[in-house]
């Protein structure tokens, strides 16, 4: 019997999709963060997100926005923001029934990219 991966445990692409759309639903709604996006395309965003979170859980699909880095030079947040995000991610996580060992991992998939999140000169 083989492992189910990461991927699978979370439901695959609709449980996936599951989490994003409520955590997009927190984010806009936070008193902090919802200002950052007005006048996203959150539809877009859901989108985008659901193949990065799957990807990064290990399943078929494929990022193929812009890069992290790129995706974000017109918002203008500080880290206080990027834990903010990844603590309403954990609460969304949980929130779902997600384990905690499961839930650990998909923040750190996500917070592996606040060293390039954060990144200020040009490379
Ligand atoms: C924690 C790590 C984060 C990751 C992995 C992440 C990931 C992404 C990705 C992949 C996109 C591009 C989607 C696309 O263009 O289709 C995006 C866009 C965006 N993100 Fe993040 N994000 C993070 C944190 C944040 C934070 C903290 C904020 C604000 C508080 C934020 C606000 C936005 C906004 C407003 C856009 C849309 C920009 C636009 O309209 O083009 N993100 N994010």
């Amino acid at each position: 019997m083989t492992e189910k991966t990461l991927y699978d445990r979370l439901g695959g692409e609709a449980g996936i999709r599951t989490v994003v759309d409520d955590f997009y639903d927190r984010l806009v709604a936070d008193e902090k963060l919802g200002p950052f996006f007005d006048g996203a395309d959150l539809d877009r965003l859901r989108e985008t997100q659901t193949a990065f979170l799957c990807e990064a859980a290990g399943g078929p699909q494929r990022y193929d926005g812009p890069p992290v880095r790129e995706a974000h030079l017109d918002v203008p947040f500080e880290p206080a923001h990027i834990e903010r995000a990844i603590t309403i991610l954990s609460a969304t996580l949980a929130d779902a029934g997600v384990p905690e060992e499961d839930a650990d991992r998909v923040v750190g998939a996500v917070g592996a990219t606040q060293a390039e999140l954060l990144a200020t000169d040009d490379e």
